[in-house]
């Protein structure tokens, strides 16, 4: 489905019923890289998957992208969608991104998930990282950020054994357009540090990690939990970045249960 906000058509798929829950994808990937969360949650809960500008079915326009810009065609949707508060559970830049629209929009969480992300801003380091991909980008094409990117976001066995998931991400990546890409990129280099966000959060919080997440390094995600009052820690074993994805079923089984608590504490009340 597709829905025209902010200038912008923007593609989401909208699938079973009861709460909402809104699954935030990684950088350079797309709606799809949630379809085992989809599938394990969708006969509980309304399960909403969207593709962010610049990225899968939605446009990618040539223009400045900002986290705040991204939080506010979530909020677009929703509005679309008549939810006005949801269980949001986003992925690297999907996290980064919940950081901005909790900014500005605190009372639209219900609780939040959070995984293979971090609340630090990008060092010098990763800055001028940032500016050789883009570059990688603009020279040699989406096929040139998969590689890069690929063994970022697995874990070594992953990389090694899960030849299908690779080809997969692969496909996603060299799916996004350029402006997309290099768009995500300026938005992450500049987003602030949200540490000072974390104790402000006051909704449950579940926090996961893959155990070999190369990108989002555990100790670091551990400790991001940790200035969260409401939060839980899972690490995912044998997982790298995209743990939803290696290791789907121990993903689903964490969320599930976080959700189930959600529910009886609704219930108590
Ligand atoms: C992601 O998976 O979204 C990226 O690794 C985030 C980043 O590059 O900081």
């Amino acid at each position: 489905m597709k829905v025209h906000v902010n200038g912008i058509d923007l593609a989401y798929s909208d699938e079973g019923h009861g709460d909402p829950i809104i699954f935030l994808h990684a950088f350079p990937l797309n709606r799809t890289m949630w379809e085992p969360q989809v599938a394990g949650l969708k006969d509980r809960y309304r399960v909403i998957t969207m593709d962010l500008r610049g990225h899968g079915e939605s446009d990618a326009p040539m223009w400045r992208y900002t986290l705040e810009q991204f939080a506010e065609d979530i909020k677009a949707l929703l509005d679309h969608l008549g939810i006005s508060k949801a269980t949001f559970v986003g992925l690297s830049m999907g996290g980064y991104i919940l950081f901005a629209l909790y900014r500005k929009y605190p009372t639209f969480f219900h609780a939040l998930v959070l995984a293979d992300t971090r609340a630090t801003a990008d060092t010098p380091e990763t800055k001028t990282a940032r500016f050789s991909m883009a570059q990688v980008a603009y020279r040699r094409g989406a096929s040139a950020i998969a590689d890069l990117m690929l063994p970022k976001l697995f874990s070594p066995s992953g990389l090694e054994n899960r030849k299908d998931l690779v080809a997969r991400l692969r496909k996603m990546i060299i799916g996004n357009q350029i402006s997309g890409i290099v768009g995500d990129l300026m938005a992450m280099e500049e987003r602030p540090d949200s540490t000072p966000l974390l104790k402000k959060f006051n909704v449950p919080t579940l926090v996961l990690v893959g155990e070999n997440d190369l990108a989002s390094p555990p100790e670091e995600v551990k400790r991001m939990a940790e200035h969260i009052p409401h939060s839980q820690f899972r690490l995912i074993p044998q997982a790298g970045h995209v743990s939803n994805l290696e290791q789907p079923e121990v993903f689903n089984h964490a969320l599930i249960q976080f959700l189930e608590n959600l529910d009886r504490s609704v219930g108590d009340n």
